[in-house]
């Protein structure tokens, strides 16, 4: 993969993208991509580098994984929107003749998908020059001229394996399943995709909102996240207002206010403790009361028959058994509480 225009001229030239993460309040995101790309930062940048990775320095060469995890409207789908029109409009890919390029955009659901593409075709069309490279737009396939699909598809998807992909950006990966009762797992996804990720050298983008302590975005910034961390992976993690400060301080701290827990992974970008993600269970333990809510750590596994009927089913009969299953069956409420909290 090679850029035809550095990412820093993009973002600040009006003609490219200029105008679309314009401005102070982007400021965090424009110094994540320009770092991530492999672009040296100013000395101001690398603060807030610093403060976002944990790393002293900027990698000095593009990554091959970058993770941000960033608070509910962190400006997360717009910054990968943005992020998918630069390298969908203004880098070149190693693909031969026939060959089609696939940037390909995940997201835990069709609605979910569809704003990325939207917030993906705006960035075109707010360039004079990039919109010229239009050549379709579908529900879910924005088609340009220059041999590159962006295509984005809800994390249920199956047909990952086969086209070549220039990129992969995963939108929200920490709400995908990382159940094992899920038939596409997060990690199953990914490795799916990482194939169609080689011969191109292009990279592995996810931004979400942090969840549980568990799956691949947890792993990702377990493992990376730091100084210690690989430094062809790079994890960034902030608070909602850490990546937009134009959303409001009031809005925090009412939600913080309203229930802590779920507000410090909402809006703090901090994942949940093992438990803590429902205030019914959280309340009931604190009120000591011998809540069936509560998460009883020695909650039976599912059985054999029940684990393959879950397996063969749709998402959507999945989740009808598994609420069943909760109302019925105490022994598997926890994992039905699990599951339930991810859909
Ligand atoms: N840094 C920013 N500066 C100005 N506006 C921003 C910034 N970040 C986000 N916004 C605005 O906030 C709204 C939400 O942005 P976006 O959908 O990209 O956020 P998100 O993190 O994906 O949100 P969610 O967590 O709900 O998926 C949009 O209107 C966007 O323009
Ligand atoms: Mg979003």
């Amino acid at each position: 993969m090679k850029p035809t225009v550095p990412i820093r001229s993009a973002l600040t030239d009006p003609g490219l993208l200029g105008n679309v993460l314009a401005g102070d309040s982007w400021r965090a995101w424009r110094t994540l991509l320009i770092a991530a790309m492999g672009e040296a930062l100013s000395d101001d940048e690398r603060e807030t580098f610093k403060k976002l990775t944990g790393r002293q320095h900027e990698p000095g060469q593009r990554v091959e994984e970058l993770c941000v995890i960033a608070g509910r409207r962190g400006g997360k789908s717009r910054a990968m929107a943005t992020l998918a029109a630069y390298l969908g409009g203004l880098c070149k890919h190693p693909l031969v003749r026939g060959e089609r390029g696939v940037l390909l955009c995940i997201a835990p659901d069709q609605r979910q998908a569809a704003i990325v593409l939207d917030y993906t075709t705006a960035a075109f069309e707010q360039s004079p020059i990039l919109k010229q490279l239009i050549a379709n737009r579908t529900a879910d396939t924005l088609e340009l001229s220059n041999g590159i699909s962006i295509e984005v598809r809800a994390s249920s998807f199956r047909r990952l394996r086969g086209p070549t992909f220039v990129a992969v950006i995963c939108d929200e990966a920490a709400f995908w399943f990382s159940d094992e009762l899920a038939a596409n797992t997060d990690t199953e996804i990914v490795n799916a995709v990482r194939p169609g990720l080689a011969t191109t050298g292009g990279p592995l983008i996810i931004a979400s909102s942090p969840y549980a302590k568990a799956g691949l975005v947890w792993e990702l910034h377990r493992q990376h996240y730091g100084a210690a961390g690989d430094p062809l992976v790079l994890v960034a993690q902030g608070a909602s207002r850490d990546l937009n400060p134009s959303l409001s301080e009031a809005v925090v701290t009412r939600a913080l206010a309203r229930d802590e827990a779920a507000a410090r992974a909402e809006y703090l970008g901090q994942f949940r403790e093992r438990g803590g993600g429902n205030r019914r269970r959280r309340d009931a333990a604190a009120a000591g009361r011998p809540a069936s809510w509560a998460q009883p750590a020695a909650a039976p596994a599912l059985g054999s028959w029940q684990r393959m009927a879950l397996k063969r089913s749709s998402i959507v009969s999945r989740r009808l058994i598994l609420r069943s299953y909760s109302s019925q069956r105490r022994a598997c409420r926890s994992n039905a509480l699990d599951f339930a909290a991810r859909v």
